[in-house]
């Protein structure tokens, strides 16, 4: 996968963000990795918001305190896995972002499962207010991360059009390529 396509799925999540978070938002970054969203959604959410960001690295904990130092900006960076997300939250969500798969640049076997995810975003659409967001970065040309989209897609796709938009965007003519789903919970 050419870095061109991972960006242009990362970017529309991203001015989803822009566009729907506001400043005092309680928002969640479930897959933090080197902590682009996390700060992305921490200064949307400002000073008077709260970010929440999830990972299983170290690493991605470790380079994602450093971002958030170095602008001064502020996050609760928590070394878990997003499938415990109710453990740790216990307020409304206003917006979350799932940019799943592996670390950029790190170890490619530490990548999100079907199962695990499946059961955070089943969470987080619970947790999420009505009228708030979920974004969903998935890249299916890896073998993991097929089995990952095809059983999220495929629970998502059984949901009420009347409980919940659940929009996909992907290229057409790139085969297995990376996709995005975004779910606005409207009921
Ligand atoms: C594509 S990267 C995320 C990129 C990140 N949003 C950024 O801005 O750099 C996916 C991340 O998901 C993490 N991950 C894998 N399984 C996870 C789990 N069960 N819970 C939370 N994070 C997980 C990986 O460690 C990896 O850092």
């Amino acid at each position: 996968m050419s870095q061109l396509e991972r960006y242009f799925i990362t970017q529309l999540a991203a001015n989803y963000a822009a566009e729907n978070v506001k400043y005092g938002d309680v928002v969640l970054d479930a897959t933090m990795g080197n902590g682009k969203d996390t700060l992305l959604l921490s200064k949307l959410a400002g000073e008077t918001g709260k970010t929440y960001a999830f990972d299983v690295q170290k690493l991605a904990l470790d380079n994602t305190s450093k971002l958030i130092k170095d602008n001064c900006a502020k996050a609760t960076l928590i070394l878990d896995s997003h499938d415990k997300i109710d453990e740790y939250i216990d307020e409304e969500l206003s917006f979350a972002m799932y940019n799943l798969g592996y670390l950029p640049g790190g170890d490619k076997a530490i990548t999100t499962k079907k199962d695990i995810s499946l059961l955070s975003i089943r969470k987080c659409m619970k947790m999420i207010k009505v009228g708030g967001m979920i974004t969903v970065c998935l890249y299916p040309g890896h073998e993991k991360g097929l089995e990952e989209a095809v059983g999220i897609e495929s629970y998502l796709s059984g949901k009420s059009p009347k409980d919940y938009f659940v929009l996909k965007t992907g290229n057409i003519n790139i085969e297995k390529g990376p996709f995005l789903i975004m779910i606005k919970k409207l009921r």
